[in-house]
């Protein structure tokens, strides 16, 4: 039986024996599997781990800062921050299809994340947060992949790094527990789940600045007011989606021409079949109201009310 003291401690004497004195390249996401990857390397050891944090400008809002207090201010651990921001939204200018905007997202990320190595000088390792899961999700198993996850598929061959993956014999629940083990915040190890292609396959269509702006903020209204409700663990995934239309709206006296809102909240227990949320009307009321109030764009917003199947968590 598995016994999370057991694994920390044997994972980090395999970590010390596998690395040596060479040095160790960690992508850090603010999700739980690449954090506890990174705090468990970084038990193991300390100085020789440089994180590297992409800020491609497609989290959440306060996401960014958040992860470099926990782990450069906190943790005290070597995080270099890349502000990606631009070269993602060009990238992305005038890309509409769901699938290729992943393709560009995830290369875009490898491309950054090389650079940034070249420019960090020899690393023998490169960590990954991969989870057992996520092997058996991605293809090798079942022949088809529905959607295509950017971080499983090995490294392009000119990075010539071995790699760690210390947590790829793990679930999602006992990444958790070995995250509270090391002393990781509340919000990294509760976080709900976050696809790497962010709010880029949130924005629905083109992705531009004005309306990852409008993702973000309802975004956040979304959270906090869950959060209030005291609805956080029970609704297992919720976020806002930006379809890519306009319609007609009044306000005060005047006509309005703006964007709709979606909210999408659903109950699952591992992501691959889910139910629509029943939140409260009252909720549901005091979060369309603040959403109209305060994000500007906005005129109308809807509530998604399909299971998976038929329809995908995600709206792209
Ligand atoms: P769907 O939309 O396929 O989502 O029902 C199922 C779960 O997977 C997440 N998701 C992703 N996670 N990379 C990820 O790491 C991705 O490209 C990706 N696409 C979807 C989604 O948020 C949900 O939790």
């Amino acid at each position: 039986t598995w016994s999370m003291e057991t694994f920390i401690d044997d994972t980090v004497a395999k970590l010390k024996e596998q690395i040596g004195d060479k040095r160790v390249l960690c992508a850090l996401s603010g999700g739980v599997d690449s954090s506890v990857v990174a705090a468990l390397i970084h038990r193991a050891i300390g100085d020789q781990l440089t994180c590297v944090f992409v800020d491609h400008g497609l989290l959440r809002k306060g996401e960014a800062d958040s992860v470099m207090r926990t782990f450069a201010d906190h943790f005290r651990m070597n995080v270099v921050k890349v502000d990606a921001r631009e070269r993602f939204l060009d990238k992305l200018k005038g890309m509409e299809d769901p699938e290729q905007k992943r393709k560009i997202i995830g290369n875009e990320f490898i491309r950054v994340f090389e650079e940034e190595a070249e420019k960090l000088g020899k690393h023998h390792f490169l960590a990954q947060g991969t989870l057992y899961t996520d092997i058996v999700e991605s293809g090798t198993e079942t022949a088809q992949t529905i959607k295509s996850h950017h971080n499983v598929g090995g490294l392009p061959e000119e990075m010539e790094m071995d790699l760690v993956e210390p947590v790829n014999t793990l679930f999602k629940d006992e990444v958790r527990k070995v995250g509270e083990e090391l002393g990781l915040p509340k919000e990294i190890i509760w976080r709900q789940p976050f696809p790497g292609p962010g709010l880029g396959i949130r924005v629905i269509g083109e992705v531009t600045e004005e309306k990852l702006e409008i993702v973000r903020e309802s975004d956040a209204i979304l959270r906090e007011e869950i959060q209030k409700a005291g609805l956080d663990r029970e609704i297992w995934q919720y976020f806002t989606a930006l379809p890519d239309f306009k319609s007609v709206g009044v306000m005060g006296d005047a006509r309005t021409y703006a964007y709709t809102v979606g909210i999408r909240a659903v109950t699952s227990i591992d992501g691959m079949t889910a139910d629509w949320a029943r939140i409260p009307y009252e909720v549901l009321e005091r979060i369309s109201n603040r959403i109209i109030n305060e994000v500007d764009g906005v005129n109308r917003v809807v509530y998604d009310i399909t299971s998976k199947p038929p329809a995908t968590i995600e709206w792209e």
